[in-house]
């Protein structure tokens, strides 16, 4: 029998044409999968086939014939690709996320250049890739260290032989080296912290449940990790992405991790680093550079559901302006629409008159307006989006007829962004609404997608189903179970919402059809994405402005278009702490422009939770007040204590505000994460490499908040070297790697500058606009007691309205900034890049705070740009009449 079976696997390997070396190797008995052949493809790759051997029928049958297709993309990238041989299966689209296609099924074989004949290896410029035969199994090594990153060839491989690749169950696993550290696969709650931790549960599909102490799967799902190892006292780091949108678990047992995934391909892709900053660049130039924000976006934002009618929220901004409170951005949850459908006015609390009087003059100070869209359109037939939609036919279908869900509207369809026609539907209808409303920026929500009901649903006869909140939560439709189809009730069940409900739980049903007849239960995840890329496209058409968006469901490549909050997290000390993590994930997922609901979206927070939470949320790169409609009143101005600590963080903020701005542009051109872990900066110091209630904004600012309920000390980790208060810039601490206990009372977040920086900082302000053109002052960072030392620092300027955030088109320039202290001389300098657009806006250095000269009483020259200044230890240099553009920083008089 085995010998038959043999004669047959050669005859089919032979109809493909791919009839190499290999395929005289007698096969071996056991499970997974055998390489029959491989051979290089005139594009530079490898292209496999894969024969299945000893069936194992857990969760279905198994794909008989398998395509690989291995390709360095680039120097530092290596993609394997595993796809059924005979069929074309689901993958992310790839006008969603465009990147190079694999080789079609079949049509390289039989063009092959050389055939391999013995298992080999396949090198890169870094990464290399082997492979074993029977079963077959592959690694990729890191050649300039030799070390394995990815082996998935298992020494238990009887179990299921390396690779199980069935319609609906996929599973793979690679073993890990004991000291690697892990992060991403999110969006989880990850209580344990930014570093993954063995055993807990990673499930990947985009699902609206709160931040929970489980560590359940949340609003987004990125199946990528980073790998960061410490070898001989030299950091290495590489991540990993499975380009995969269905649900699937990722089990990390500290040795090992699996995936088990519910359909798609395998589609991995290997980026080789080897720091974590030049990871997160090859990953963007995957998967989408970040998106840039627009100036403003970094400013404050307060937003609440609840605010009734226009007068609220014009009270608001007085409030803040009253308070003293900087406030860029003013945001209305559905409380503007009319019966809680989008792109509407309620014409009784938010009349239009009003509301464009409002805008007007909120605009003239500078100050920006955001409102909600969630996908679900009401269904009602005197509503024009609907009916225009229904005329269009752009929503998802289940049995030909559009899927009826229920959100706050009530009934709902939702819209399918899959399908062109839909995308210029929603175009249009972001056209018409910004004719009736100015607005600045969206903010789509719910689009995991979020629904009220499970299953088959229809409209209950003679009743109405309330819209709004209250009882509208409740699946008011009568609904049926879904027919259990294999899509509805896979085989292979993930963790759901740590729940093990069924993947189509308060969602749309993973049997409904969309366009092309793309079954939901592939494109679940993508859902937000696709919304994004919608909505950003709409955005962009209208006034040639830096679209602005705000998207809950996020996927891999949702950082090109929108920015992302944590969803509904809880106004707990524990919530505070998981912000942190989250924030620091998102970076790493490329999404950049990330916070959390400050002081919690419900229950109501403590005032000593609200004041450090603003302390914190002062940081995250996006800095938003948002509360549930349950929930007491909780801007800032509410309480004196809250206040009085927003007006230092967000002080703080404002006057960082050209640091933050251009942390955004190094985002948007290399990927740089904002908000950073500890070891982005400090790679081989293994003790920050679980840190996750400190964060460094770009390469050396550090943010040490207070995260426990009656502390007034902090306990916080310095790598070596030296720190300087950034607010009172006296306090100097010289660390050699340790934790230090700092004073934090009420009012108080540490935050810190390192050693060797040059911070760009301005005077501040209420509102960004007034706070961009006020001088600039830059503090200068030596080691406690330099003689000798250099330090270095960036400022991107630009128009911040136009599209692109770029160098040449005549509205931006780049600065780089550059001191050096020997010989008891401080020289300042800069080398600037497309000046004029600077100086024409008329910026002026004012200041120079130089810290860290040895000895105090000892004197120092000081040259800025080749023009000595005076001999001084702590120079404050005033030169009001230069501009960073001309490259020039001459003085006019020093000042101490
Ligand atoms: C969702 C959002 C929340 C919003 C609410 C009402 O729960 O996550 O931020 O306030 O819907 O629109």
């Amino acid at each position: 029998m085995a010998s038959s079976y043999l004669l047959l696997v050669v005859s089919i390997l032979c109809i493909y044409g791919g009839c190499g070396a290999l395929a005289a190797i007698p096969a071996k008995i056991g499970k997974g999968y055998r390489l029959i052949s491989i051979e290089e493809t005139a594009n530079g790759g490898l292209l496999g086939h894969l024969q299945v051997k000893q069936k194992n029928n857990i969760y279905g049958a198994d794909i008989p014939h398998l395509q690989l297709h291995v390709k360095h993309e680039t120097q530092d990238r290596l993609r394997v690709h595993i796809t059924d041989a005979e069929k074309q299966r689901w993958e992310v689209p790839y006008d969603l996320l465009p990147r190079e296609k694999p080789l079609p099924l079949r049509q390289a074989i039989g063009r092959s250049r050389k055939t391999l004949s013995t298992p080999t290896d396949y090198p890169g410029s870094e990464l290399i890739f082997s492979y074993t035969t029977d079963p077959f199994g592959f690694a990729v090594r890191r050649k300039s260290t030799g070390e394995t990153l990815f082996n998935t060839t298992s020494d238990d491989s009887d179990r299921y032989g390396n690779m199980v690749f069935k319609d609906q169950y996929l599973e793979i696993s690679t073993k890990l080296p004991k000291d690697a550290s892990l992060y991403g696969l999110g969006e989880n709650t990850q209580p344990h912290g930014i570093k993954l931790y063995p055993n807990d549960p990673y499930t990947l599909y985009t699902t609206d449940i709160s931040a929970i102490n489980l560590n359940a799967d949340l609003y987004g799902s990125h199946p990528v990790y980073m790998d960061l190892r410490n070898t001989g006292g030299k950091a290495y780091a590489h991540s990993v992405l499975l380009l995969n949108s269905n649900g699937m678990d990722v089990f990390y047992k500290g040795s090992s991790l699996t995936y088990k995934v519910i359909g798609g391909v395998f589609d991995f892709y290997f980026f080789g680093g080897p720091t974590p900053l030049s990871v997160v660049d090859q990953y963007t130039s995957l998967v989408g550079r970040p998106a840039p924000m627009p100036y403003w976006s970094l400013g404050f934002h307060q937003c609440r559901w609840g605010y009734h009618n226009l007068s609220v929220v014009e009270d608001v901004v007085e409030n803040y302006k009253k308070a003293q409170i900087p406030l860029d951005v003013i945001w209305n949850d559905d409380d503007h629409m009319d019966g809680h459908k989008d792109f509407t006015l309620n014409p009784v609390n938010y009349p239009r008159p009003k509301l464009l009087e409002f805008l007007n003059k909120i605009h003239d100070r500078g100050m920006k307006y955001i409102v909600i869209i969630d996908p679900g359109i009401g269904v009602n037939s005197t509503y024009g989006v609907y009916q225009r939609g229904m005329a269009n036919d752009v929503f998802i279908k289940y049995d030909g007829e559009p899927f009826l869900a229920q959100v706050w509207p009530g009934p709902v369809y939702f819209p399918d962004f899959l399908n062109p026609k839909t995308v210029s539907w929603w175009g249009d209808e972001i056209r018409r609404f910004h004719e009736l409303v100015p607005v600045d920026g969206l903010w789509i929500d719910m689009n995991e997608a979020s629904n009220f009901c499970t299953g088959k649903c229809t409209i209950p006869k003679g009743k109405v189903c309330p819209s709004g909140t209250g009882p509208g939560w409740i699946c008011c439709l009568d609904c049926k179970n879904i027919t259990k189809t294999r899509w509805d009730d896979p085989p292979y069940k993930i963790n759901a919402s740590g729940l093990e409900v069924p993947i189509g739980y308060k969602t749309i049903a993973t049997s409904a059809v969309h366009y092309n007849g793309v079954l939901e239960y592939d494109a679940h995840s993508l859902y937000g994405f696709s919304q994004s890329i919608a909505t950003h496209k709409g955005l962009q058409g209208l006034e040639g402005k830096r679209p602005f968006i705000l998207s809950r469901s996020t996927y891999v490549g949702s950082g090109k278009y929108a920015a992302h909050w944590t969803g509904d997290n809880k106004g707990t000390w524990d919530d505070i702490k998981y912000s942190i993590s989250t924030m620091l994930n998102f970076g790493i997922f490329g999404v950049p422009m990330v916070g959390s609901d400050i002081c919690g979206f419900y229950p109501a927070p403590t005032e000593e939770l609200c004041n450090r939470w603003i302390e914190l949320g002062a940081f995250y790169p996006f800095s938003r007040d948002h509360a549930n409609y349950y929930s007491p009143r909780q801007e800032l101005y509410q309480w004196d204590s809250v206040a009085k600590s927003a007006r230092n963080a967000l002080g703080m903020r404002y006057k960082l505000l050209p640091y933050l701005y251009t942390l955004n542009y190094e985002a948007h051109i290399s990927g740089a994460p904002i908000a950073r872990p500890l070891f982005f900066t400090f790679p081989t110091f293994s003790k920050c490499y679980e840190v996750s209630t400190q964060f460094l904004l770009g390469s050396g600012v550090l943010v040490s908040p207070v995260l426990d309920k009656g502390k007034t000390k902090v306990n916080a980790l310095f790598p070596p070297g030296t720190w300087y208060s950034l607010f009172d810039l006296k306090e100097t601490i010289v660390s050699e790697g340790d934790y230090r206990s700092l004073d934090a009372p009420l009012h108080v977040i540490n935050v810190h500058v390192y050693q060797n920086t040059i911070l760009p900082m301005q005077q501040g302000g209420l509102i960004s606009k007034e706070a961009r053109m006020t001088p600039f002052t830059l503090i200068v960072t030596f080691p406690a007691g330099a003689t000798e030392g250099h330090a270095e620092g960036k400022l991107y300027l630009d128009d911040d309205e136009l599209p692109e955030m770029t160098l040449g088109n005549g509205f931006s320039t780049y600065v780089d900034l550059h001191a050096t202290v020997e010989n008891k001389m401080v020289k300042v300098w800069s080398d600037v890049a497309e000046g004029k657009y600077a100086l024409e806006k008329g910026w002026t250095i004012e200041k120079i705070t130089v810290l860290g000269l040895s000895g105090s009483g000892e004197s120092f020259a000081l040259e800025v740009d080749g023009s000595s200044v005076s001999d001084v230890s702590h120079v404050q240099l005033t030169a009001s009449e230069q501009h960073v553009a001309t490259d020039k920083l001459e003085d006019e008089g020093d000042t101490r």
